[in-house]
């Protein structure tokens, strides 16, 4: 994937942010949708796929691997899938760019196909850890070669047949969970994760839906997920609800901008995400779920979201998992918070796309709020709802999450900042920033 040139933006202070937005459809649904869809046997039918990079990325491999998977001009994706166990060698290496979901995911997927292949990615991609992923597949019978410290780029060479194996995750990592899962439907007898801590389920509910013989044991030990592996997946119709962890950015942006009011709609609610919610809530956030309903078997709502004045609070370490992806903009909207916040038992933040305690820690400390970093976490002190100081120059270290967090947070400065680099938010949220502009132009914006 060709990597773009730095792309820097300047954001100016905004007055209050009024409008119906509509956020794009789910990432980690959108891959799962796309690698299943490509395991069933006949045509399935995606609505509401995002079409970020990162996704797309995964299209790219599938396709490598022998799926039909075709875009139509009404914005549905159709895909005719290969059969688990169908899938062919590709003839080149795949070239996940940015994206840890693709890379681990489909690391499972080729483990228990007789296939090698090669992953490659971005400068961010290639410090991730994958030994998380090689480990457990290595169990289940697949060889890897990866460079120094378990990084891409790698090479799999699968086994098929694979051997089923009883595992339990010793990081929450929905992720790793899911890798298995996959590599376990080619694999014959039952593979078993057991997750001591719960984490986003998205890969259980679709593979349940199509048609997989999966349970899923909630004990002691924590959830016990058994899965009946040559398993024969059945071609589905599926529509992708919108992505929590893009609503995000805007909730928090409606909510540190005096005045503002704004709906957010078709904001997935699974509860294995919506964490961020329940912290801004206690916050005192003023979030109104409107028209609960059930898309594609997720829990789905509209968030009707206006300005309120947010207090500091102890983030509680269990809804870690359920917004992994989140600290950065919770951060944000601690900065702006009555109090000192604290938020600890997240040492995942270390190894996403960037470190994101640290990078968040000097972007916000740029702009004159003070960070106190922990190992696991970090300490905010909010300034009681006035403007943040801004002025600085951000480095979005090929991070989306933390180039679209300060976006939000130079909403709310007193002097215009600049983000280094804004080209990442094409991997989750290609149309970010023009949602924002029409928020603070008051227009309706589709998704996308
Ligand atoms: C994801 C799982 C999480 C999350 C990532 C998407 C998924 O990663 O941070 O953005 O789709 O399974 P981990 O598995 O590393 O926690």
């Amino acid at each position: 994937m060709p990597h773009p040139l730095p792309r820097p933006l300047e954001i100016l202070p905004s007055g209050p942010l009024h409008g119906t937005v509509a956020v794009p459809g789910d990432k980690s649904i959108s891959h799962r949708s796309l690698m299943l869809s490509a395991l069933a046997v006949g045509e399935s039918r995606i609505e509401g796929l995002l079409e970020g990079e990162d996704v797309l990325a995964t299209a790219a491999a599938m396709r490598a691997m022998g799926a039909d998977i075709q875009r139509g001009s009404d914005g549905i994706w159709t895909v005719n899938g290969v059969g688990v166990g169908g899938l062919l060698q590709p003839e080149t290496a795949f070239d996940m760019g940015n994206s840890g979901t693709s890379t681990r995911l489909l690391m499972g997927l080729v483990a228990s196909h007789p296939i090698t292949t090669t992953f490659t990615g971005d400068a961010s991609l290639s410090k991730r850890p994958m030994g998380r992923v090689i480990e457990p597949l290595s169990r289940m019978g697949a060889d890897f070669t990866s460079s120094p410290g378990g990084r891409l780029p790698l090479m799999v060479r699968g086994l098929n047949p694979a051997v089923p194996i009883d595992y339990t995750l010793p990081v929450a990592s929905a992720q790793v969970k899911s890798a298995i899962l996959l590599a376990g439907l080619n694999t014959p007898g039952i593979t078993r994760v057991i997750e001591p801590i719960a984490t986003r389920d998205h890969s259980e509910r679709m593979l349940r839906g199509f048609g997989a013989e999966l349970s899923v044991e909630e004990t002691n030990q924590g959830r016990i997920i058994s899965l009946v592996g040559e398993a024969e997946l059945k071609p589905q119709s599926i529509v992708v609800p919108g992505d929590p962890s893009s609503a995000a950015f805007l909730v928090v942006a409606a909510s540190i901008v005096p005045g503002s009011d704004v709906l957010v709609m078709n904001v997935g609610l699974n509860p294995t995400r919506a964490g961020l919610f329940e912290a801004l809530r206690m916050m005192g956030a003023d979030i109104v779920e409107e028209n609960p309903r059930i898309v594609g078997g997720e829990p789905v709502a509209d968030l009707r979201v206006r300005h309120a004045p947010l207090r500091a609070i102890e983030v509680p370490a269990h809804l870690a998992p359920s917004m992994i992806d989140e600290y950065p903009v919770l951060f944000v909207a601690a900065a702006f918070a009555e109090g000192r916040t604290i938020a600890r038992g997240a040492h995942e933040l270390r190894v996403k796309e960037s470190d994101r305690i640290t990078a968040m820690a000097d972007a916000l400390g740029a702009c004159g709020v003070a960070v106190e970093e922990y190992e696991d976490g970090a300490a905010i002190q909010g300034n009681g709802g006035g403007p943040i100081a801004g002025g600085a120059t951000i480095a979005s270290q090929l991070d989306h999450r933390i180039a679209m967090s300060m976006a939000v947070a130079g909403l709310g400065a007193k002097s215009s900042l600049t983000i280094d680099d804004v080209s990442p938010i094409a991997t989750s949220y290609p149309m970010f920033l023009e949602t924002l502009d029409a928020l603070k132009g008051s227009q309706t914006v589709a998704a996308s």
